[in-house]
């Protein structure tokens, strides 16, 4: 029987450490000269995991997520409800920035979906939150449409998992940080009532 490229990472990786390695092997060729791919940070037994669409130039620079101005975005929604960023784990759909800053197309979704699905599994977290149509997309169901499901709640794999926009919406429609507000809201009540 062949194996599925998903059983063939959770073959190969017993430990986090040992995915990021072979997810930065196998993904160098996507990656331009001078970036890297970006794993994802964050504690790796966090309790909540955000996920969002893939690497910018400056994510892929440092080899960090979200460390731009959507990232700066981010922090301050978190703060806002009382959490700190470290406390999350943050990562991407993708792991390597689309080169010319793409929207990831689902060929390229799918090659790297496996490294995301073997991390949750690995993090096992309480609660997802997916910003923005491609992790709702990539993640949930490649029709599903974020302005119909932003707002609610999904299961991934019998996770709680809310989908919101992505942060980077704002700078495009200023009425969306108030909605993203609301979200990050309802994420505070479902922590509180664990
Ligand atoms: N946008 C994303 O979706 N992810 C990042 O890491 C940075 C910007």
């Amino acid at each position: 029987m062949t194996k599925t490229a998903e059983q063939e990472v959770a073959l190969n990786s017993e430990t986090l450490d040992m995915l990021r390695e072979m997810c930065e092997r196998n993904l160098a060729h996507h990656v331009a000269k001078g970036e890297k791919p970006v794993f994802g940070e964050g504690p790796s037994d966090s309790r909540i995991m955000i996920i969002g669409e893939a690497p910018g130039a400056k994510e892929a620079r440092t080899g960090r997520p979200f460390v731009g101005n959507a990232g700066r975005l981010l922090t301050t929604l978190l703060v806002e409800i009382g959490l700190e960023r470290n406390e999350v784990y943050i990562t991407n759909i993708l792991k390597t920035h689309p080169r010319g800053n793409r929207t990831p197309n689902r060929r390229m979704i799918l090659e790297q979906l496996p490294y995301l699905k073997r991390q949750i599994q690995m993090i096992a977290p309480g609660i997802m939150v997916l910003l923005g149509a491609t992790a709702l997309k990539g993640l949930i169901d490649p029709h599903a449409r974020i302005t119909r499901l932003r707002g609610t709640w999904l299961r991934f794999e019998g996770i709680p998992t809310l989908v919101t926009y992505h942060p980077a919406a704002v700078f495009h429609d200023d009425t969306k940080k108030e909605l993203l507000r609301q979200d990050f809201q309802a994420l505070r009540k479902e922590l509180d009532r664990r």
